[in-house]
């Protein structure tokens, strides 16, 4: 007869969770470092995008605030965005820099996954634009500086951005951005081009527009479009309608304000040609094509930003942010996160792929 050796298993003690003293001792035992997404309570609901929705959270025990940005796993298979959510997670992971969002945590649950990050409570630079109107230009240079570090970091890691808008854009108490959202962020093969149309109509690059392949060039046009309408309150290229959008972004110039609220305004000539340099139409003499965001920042309308204090956030910058209203009243849409029996289906055909989030 064989002989086996029977493997002892340590068993571990259950925890006890009658006194105080009990509860955090055992609630360390359950939870050692990991964050569990039953932790967290939704608060309420703070922003909605195409297949998402991010809620202020709070985690019960610590009391630390945080976002969650959850997405329906049946969504994602439906809009074929596996792709998207998974290197919107690779490419969050990775990330390390001031003015890039974190990702503190990632929860691969049965019907929906994850995004936990730290929590803005002033909202993103669309709602400050709503309160202020535009910015002036000395506001500007500090933002857009921020936005060229952040976009430079992630083209030195081969990553193109693809949606630079003020949305995307969060305000931290301080004045000082941060740029988030990877939801179309894709890394670039080297001496391959990029083919899928994705972004906002509004700041898309005229490549994007034509549908010829395209690259890193796209985020600089992108920050033209932003630094304009930071400026001016308005994209140059907006109209009632897409197509006549497209034509503008493709084949018209570039129209400068001279009012402003019945108010004269002009914005001054430094301004006007670093907008003219980013949107150029074609590539090869757009700035930032040549030399990234280096090339940009050498431009006169940056003229005496230290980049290593702005890094590290020592320079003033002379705007103060107003808390966003927007979102307050927005209750949890709980309906929403029910997942009925035929997406819960669906989703377990597609259990292997999700798996690998957890890897
Ligand atoms: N960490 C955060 N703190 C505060 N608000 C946030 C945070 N992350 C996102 N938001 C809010 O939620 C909105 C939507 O978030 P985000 O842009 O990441 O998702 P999305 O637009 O749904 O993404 P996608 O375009 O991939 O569907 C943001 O515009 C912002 O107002
Ligand atoms: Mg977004």
């Amino acid at each position: 007869m064989p002989q086996y050796q029977v493997e002892k298993v340590e068993r571990k003690e259950a925890p006890v969770l009658s006194t105080s003293s009990n509860l955090s001792q055992a609630l360390q035992y359950q939870r050692g470092q990991k964050k569990i997404f039953e932790d967290f309570q939704l608060v309420k609901k703070i922003g909605q995008g195409a297949i998402s929705k991010v809620y202020h959270s709070r985690h019960q025990y610590t009391g630390i605030n945080y976002a969650i940005k959850s997405i329906r796993k049946d969504r994602i298979i439906l809009n074929e965005m596996f792709d998207c959510a998974w290197y919107e997670k690779q490419i969050m992971e990775s990330l390390n820099h001031p003015f890039l969002m974190k990702l503190e945590g990632f929860f691969n649950e049965q019907a929906h996954i994850y995004f936990l990050m730290p929590y803005y409570p002033l909202g993103n630079l669309r709602q400050q634009l709503k309160y202020n109107g535009n910015f002036p230009e000395q506001v500007v240079r500090l933002m857009a500086a921020q936005m060229i570090l952040a976009i430079s970091h992630l083209h030195e890691r081969g990553i193109v951005y693809r949606d630079l808008k003020p949305e995307n854009i969060l305000v931290g108490n301080d004045g000082y951005l941060v740029l988030a959202d990877f939801g179309v962020s894709v890394p670039q093969k080297p001496g391959e081009m990029l083919h899928d149309i994705v972004g906002t109509h509004d700041y898309m690059a005229p490549e994007l527009i034509k549908r010829v392949p395209y690259s890193y060039e796209v985020d600089w046009w992108a920050l033209g479009i932003l630094i304009y309408e930071l400026l001016v309150s308005v994209t140059p290229f907006e109209s009632r309608s897409l197509e006549i959008t497209s034509t503008n972004i493709v084949s018209s110039k570039l129209k400068w304000p001279v009012q402003y609220h019945g108010q004269p305004f002009r914005l001054s000539e430094t301004a006007k040609d670093l907008i003219r340099s980013l949107l150029k139409k074609d590539l090869q003499s757009r700035l930032g094509t040549k030399n990234g965001g280096q090339e940009i920042l050498q431009h006169e309308f940056f003229r005496g930003i230290d980049k290593n204090r702005l890094l590290k956030r020592e320079l003033l910058v002379e705007w103060m942010p107003m808390r966003a209203q927007e979102y307050e009243q927005q209750d949890i849409d709980l309906g929403e996160s029910i997942v009925g029996n035929r997406e819960q289906l669906l989703i377990h055909q597609y259990r292997q792929q999700f798996s690998y989030f957890s890897k």
